[in-house]
């Protein structure tokens, strides 16, 4: 009898140590609003993370720099402050992965099509990889989408940039891409470039109207003209210890709910950016301008260059694997 109520006592205790077992976090910094392409995927993915894994996992999402910065949340990440982030693939240079800079490059892929042949073929897998010595693994790419210049002045043709001070992020290609029609570039962390062009540190920038809009860009530029001339997107990464070291069950449950995340993410991204371009034409505050396919052309041919000039960064292979399954013909751009 005594063995008995002992077993049960055990095993009542076992039951109530389980039911109350906290749940593993996962901290999820990053650096945009939450009614962005990447804050909604990031909370998507939060929410299926509990469903899929019956609560045993709490994935606390941290927008707008609430958390870390730019350049810090990279270091968090690495000694494990946090585990998850998406940050954009300007942004792996300082870490050392310079090939994730191909990205950048202006002009390289002209629509979402073109650019998840690389995004969700073996060229993406194989970047990622790339994170692994860093001690950081690559989950997923994100969308969000194509960046448009933004100034006080108007920008019709590439020389309206020449002169101009135009925030980028941490690129060396992007550093390229400014200089080709003489614009000096600087890099300003996400969360102070709203303050730096209210208050003239720089005239411009370039962003996916989604960045724009939310981050009230649109007070402080008058002019925006929708050029496209580049991709911004994301790679969803974890500390590599921290996502080893989970249960084989646990790890299988989130990587279904990353599948999840991915999907949704790369369907509303360009919804979200049509949309907060709706916006930014209603607050009537920055005019908006679609340049004609000539003037697109130009900004195209100047900015030309920045392939050959950054071959050597990112990896010529890499860069004629990219052309060959995008169909781009460098010798005509
Ligand atoms: C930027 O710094 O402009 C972007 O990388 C922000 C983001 O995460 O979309």
């Amino acid at each position: 009898m005594k063995i008995v109520s002992a077993l049960c006592g055990a095993l009542l205790l076992s039951l109530s140590l389980a039911a109350s077992a906290d749940p593993i976090v996962i901290k999820f910094s990053h650096v945009v609003a939450n009614n962005t392409p990447k804050g909604k995927a990031s909370d998507f993915f939060a929410k299926r993370a509990a469903e899929l894994t019956k609560g045993k996992v709490k994935v606390e999402v941290y927008p707008n720099s609430s958390l870390y910065k730019d350049k810090e949340e990279m270091e968090a990440l690495q000694i494990g402050a946090v585990q998850m982030l998406a940050p954009s693939l300007a942004k792996f240079g300082p870490l050392g992965v310079k090939e994730i800079e191909v990205f950048d490059i202006p002009f390289i892929f002209d629509n979402y099509a073109e650019l998840h042949k690389i995004t969700q073929g073996p060229i993406g897998a194989s970047l990622l990889a790339k994170l692994e010595p860093k001690g950081i693994k690559g989950l997923a790419f994100w969308d969000n989408g194509f960046k448009s210049f933004s100034a006080n002045t108007p920008i019709r043709t590439p020389a309206d940039l020449k002169g101009k001070k135009m925030r980028i992020q941490s690129s060396k290609v992007l550093e390229e891409e400014m200089r080709s029609v003489g614009a000096i570039p600087q890099v300003i962390a996400f969360s102070e470039v709203y303050q730096a062009l209210s208050t003239g540190v720089v005239d411009g920038t370039e962003n996916p109207i989604s960045n724009f809009y939310t981050q009230k860009m649109n007070e402080v530029q008058k002019y925006l003209t929708l050029t496209n001339h580049g991709y911004l997107g994301y790679a969803v990464i974890v500390n590599k210890k921290f996502w080893d070291g989970l249960p084989a069950d646990i790890r299988g449950q989130l990587e279904q709910a990353m599948k999840e995340a991915t999907d949704y993410a790369n369907k509303i991204a360009q919804e979200e950016n049509d949309t907060a371009l709706e916006e930014v034409k209603k607050s009537g505050k920055t005019t908006v301008y679609t340049p004609t396919k000539e003037e697109r052309m130009a900004f195209k041919k100047a900015m030309a260059p920045v392939h050959i000039k950054m071959a050597d960064r990112v990896g010529s292979d890499l860069l004629q694997s990219i052309y060959k399954e995008t169909g781009t013909d460098p010798s005509k751009l």
